[in-house]
């Protein structure tokens, strides 16, 4: 018995930006970003939301809309077309969210009326899908299970979304970063079966981020009319407390010299580094807590962050790149939304086929990693 997924989908903003078009904004070319990431092209979302973005992937992954073929920018699979009202629970990772309250879950819940779901955001960074599919898992095995499941809601059916426009985060005057983030969104439907394994072990972790390699503070937008003495309304025009923010990001020099708050800083070199070791870590220890080996793995789809990333670990792993899904030329680093992108992908080319045993894994800002191990 086991969560199996039953459905996959994906979505890309209309508008695709090519390397050498972000010459126009840097001092970059097509051949250091392909040579050194493997990204070709992005998609960014100009004139649609991640919302709609993520109502679209999920669409796709109930068979409500999206076509078959991988290289539209709205596909999907699934064994059979789903019931939206069979939806007992949306989970939405994401490290940008188009609103917070409601929660980017219960808008898509409403968007494709899913009326039975309860409905919450998550984020892990890069690796949210994998922390959203753990958790959906997790809560289908409870209510399930033996023990306790007559104490929790009733949960057969979970829809697990990564969703993210990094765009919005991105200072697009720094080539260090630009030239590696796209949009974008996907979204898979796990189902508890009684009689499958589907999902066999997830691993996750959090190293801490003491050199904050990778931060993004908040949006907080909202002048409040308060000094530490009390109501101020002089105060509006300030934030003391992004101070505290800013110096706990390292980034207080830079946005006290008029740099931008609220965008991505990376230190790729050591995330590099990080993200290797922890692919191969967080691989080795699903197949460690399913007793499978390398040998038994028939496909394993990353995070796409950078395609050298992706083959260092495979050469670290002893594992042929042709076991990996790359999806990453057409789309950058997408951060939640790109491993069930390319889940999509694999299911919507045919690669995955029932009874493959699959790898997903990512890695990301937290510094988040994780794996899943499930049979198709
Ligand atoms: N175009 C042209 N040149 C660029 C450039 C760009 N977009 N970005 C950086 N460079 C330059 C640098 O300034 C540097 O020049 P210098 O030697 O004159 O100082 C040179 O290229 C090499 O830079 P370096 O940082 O050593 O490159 P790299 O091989 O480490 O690749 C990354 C940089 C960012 C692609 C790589 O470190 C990486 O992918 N890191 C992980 C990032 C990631 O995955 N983040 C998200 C995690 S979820």
């Amino acid at each position: 018995m086991g969560a199996v997924i039953i459905g996959c989908g994906k979505a890309l903003p209309n508008l695709e930006v090519a390397n050498d078009d972000l010459q126009a904004l840097v001092d970059t070319n097509d051949e250091w970003i392909s040579s050194r990431t493997g990204i070709s092209t992005r998609h960014i979302a100009v004139d649609e939301s991640g919302l709609a973005l993520a109502a679209r992937a999920a669409a796709a992954a109930l068979g409500m809309d999206g076509s078959n073929d991988p290289t539209d920018s709205t596909c999907g699979w699934t064994t059979s077309p789903i019931e939206p009202s069979s939806i007992d629970l949306v989970l939405f990772a994401t490290v940008t969210p188009d609103i917070v309250v409601p929660s980017c879950a219960a808008v898509v819940k409403r968007m494709l009326g899913l009326d039975h779901a309860v409905a919450m955001d998550l984020n892990a960074a890069c690796t949210g899908f994998i922390y959203g599919l753990s958790v959906a898992e997790s809560m289908l095995a409870a209510a399930n299970g033996a023990a306790g499941a007559a104490g929790r809601n009733p949960l057969k059916r979970a829809l697990v979304i990564g969703c993210d426009r990094l765009s919005r985060v991105t200072d697009w005057g720094d080539r260090n970063t630009c030239v590696l983030f796209g949009d974008g969104a996907g979204a898979a439907v796990v189902e508890w079966n009684e009689s499958a394994p589907g999902i066999m072990a997830s691993y996750l972790r959090n190293d801490d981020d003491e050199k904050n390699a990778l931060t993004c503070a908040n949006y907080i937008e909202a002048p409040q009319p308060f000094s530490a003495e009390g109501i101020d309304q002089a105060a509006r025009a300030t934030d003391p407390s992004l101070r505290f923010t800013d110096e706990a990001l390292g980034i207080h020099e830079a946005v006290e010299a008029g740099g931008m708050r609220q965008v991505i800083r990376m230190d790729g070199r050591s995330i590099f580094k990080f993200a290797s070791n922890a692919m191969t870590h967080a691989v080795e220890e699903v197949l460690r807590r399913t007793g499978c080996s390398l040998d038994d793995i028939d496909c394993v789809i990353p995070h796409q962050a950078n395609a050298r990333i992706i083959k260092f670990a495979a050469k670290k792993l002893g594992l042929d790149m042709d076991t990996f899904q790359l999806s990453i030329a057409n789309t950058g680093n997408t951060s939640s939304a790109s491993v069930p992108m390319a889940l999509a992908d694999a299911y919507v080319s045919g690669r995955v086929q029932p009874g493959d045993k699959v790898i997903l894994v990512a890695f990301g800002g937290g510094l988040t990693s994780g794996a899943i191990l499930y049979e198709a």
